[in-house]
């Protein structure tokens, strides 16, 4: 038997030795007992009856009396035992029931009101934590909405100046940096809003990929071909490698180009001018290896078993880029909902390697040719058209006024 029931046990021998010590003293003192006590080899004088009940009225009633106090003092020994860590116990639920989260009983005995306590301590150290981080989520989402949201209202009054105060010359050239500013700020709203989305459909397990067969070859090099010259514009050199020719999967290419466009966007923000990030494709048994590699600042080794967590952005690390944490999480939500895993390899002032692993598998026939009527392409899959896609997905990177960024 445990520690953990010796209340139990300590309430049973207690009981069991009042209910001896009464039986034993019954039994010795009982007329003509000494036969019995001689058997069991105990030496009780042989004395007349008439003394002998005397003898056992006063014995009895000292004995019973002994019992009687022992006993007391023992249930309040006992009873104190029991309602001290319980009055601890009850103190605290209502210093927490109060707003006070830090309390704790801190009962460190091995009992049952010791094993509750601890229970207790833990859900508290839950309830504590999890206040400080829904807290520190509504700040950081607050941030993120609040900082664009200003940015569209101090424009738009801007606007508002320019037309009661300039000429329509004047007027028609600053008012369209104003608005390419109203623009890019509203992908990055859609960006932050699309992704908190996506991560309760996550969290709630309706977050589905809609598979169609599809050359996963053509699609991851459109994607990057699209945002090519966006790098260029920074000084990054964007470049596609397979060494695959073509390779049908099923997947869910609106989820493939936000997984791709969220690592390239990684990628370019983490990599200084005249660097490279390299998009590869290659076959590994039965899955297909999609990686981004970058030559840009890396991750610390000690970030790198909680890179995919959310809001996992570490405000010394990037060096005052935009950005969320929500990406990586995401990207990993994504491409399980494929069956497939991503790993990271990274070096500080080496660079990062991002590696994605997508079973080879294809729907049968009548999926693919249904989608397959559609020749177009995955751009009809997707709720937003291809540009509209890639300002959404760069928002955090591109400002909206890169003249050779080719996203326009
Ligand atoms: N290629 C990379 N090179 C260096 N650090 C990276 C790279 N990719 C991600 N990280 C680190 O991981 C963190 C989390 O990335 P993640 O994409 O989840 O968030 P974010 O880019 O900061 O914000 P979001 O993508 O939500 O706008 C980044 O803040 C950065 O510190
Ligand atoms: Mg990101």
């Amino acid at each position: 038997m445990t520690k953990i029931s010796s209340i139990r046990i300590k309430l049973l021998i207690m009981v069991n030795a009042i209910i001896t010590s009464v039986a034993a003293l019954r039994v010795i003192f009982m007329p003509g007992a000494h036969h019995y006590t001689e058997a069991l080899g105990l030496a009780i004088p042989d004395i007349s009856i008439s003394v002998f009940n005397k003898h056992i009225a006063v014995e009895e009633l000292i004995t019973f009396a002994a019992i009687l106090l022992i006993t007391s003092i023992s249930m309040i020994f006992f009873s104190r035992y029991i309602t001290k860590p319980v009055g601890i116990l009850q103190d605290t639920a209502k210093k927490i029931m109060e707003g006070d989260y830090s309390a704790r009983t801190n009962i460190k005995s091995n009992d049952e009101i010791g094993l509750l306590a601890r229970d207790f301590d833990r859900m508290a150290d839950s309830i504590e934590n999890l206040g400080k981080g829904t807290a520190g989520t509504i700040a950081s989402l607050s941030h993120e909405i609040k900082t664009p949201l200003n940015v569209i209202f101090s424009s738009v009054q801007l606007i508002d100046i320019y037309r009661d105060n300039l000429d329509t010359v004047e007027y028609k050239k600053k008012v369209p940096f104003q608005i390419n500013l109203i623009r890019q700020n509203c992908y990055r709203m859609l960006r932050l809003i699309n992704n908190l989305l996506d991560i309760c459909r996550h969290d709630s397990g309706y977050l589905k990929a809609k598979l169609v067969n599809y050359d996963i070859v053509e699609l991851a090099r459109e994607i990057t071909l699209s945002v090519t010259k966006y790098a260029e514009s920074k000084g990054i050199n964007l470049v596609f490698e397979s060494s695959l020719e073509s390779q049908v999967i099923a997947c869910d290419p609106d989820m493939i180009e936000r997984i791709l466009l969220n690592l390239i966007s990684n990628a370019v923000k983490f990599t200084d001018k005249n660097g490279t990030i390299k998009v590869m494709l290659a076959k590994d048994n039965d899955n297909v290896l999609l990686t981004v590699k970058d030559t840009g600042v890396g991750i610390p080794e000690s970030k790198l078993n909680r890179i995919f967590d959310i809001f996992n952005r570490d405000e010394n690390l990037v060096r005052n880029k935009e950005g969320t944490g929500l990406g990586l999480y995401l990207v990993k939500a994504f491409v399980e909902a494929h069956g497939g895993k991503i790993s990271v390899k990274s070096r500080e002032n080496v660079g990062s390697e991002f590696c994605v692993m997508l079973p080879i598998k294809v729907l049968d026939q009548s999926v693919f040719l249904s989608v397959h009527e559609s020749q177009e392409g995955y751009r009809h899959i997707t709720s937003y058209n291809g540009v509209q896609r890639v300002h959404i997905e760069f928002s955090d990177i591109y400002s909206g006024f890169e003249k050779e960024s080719g996203v326009k």
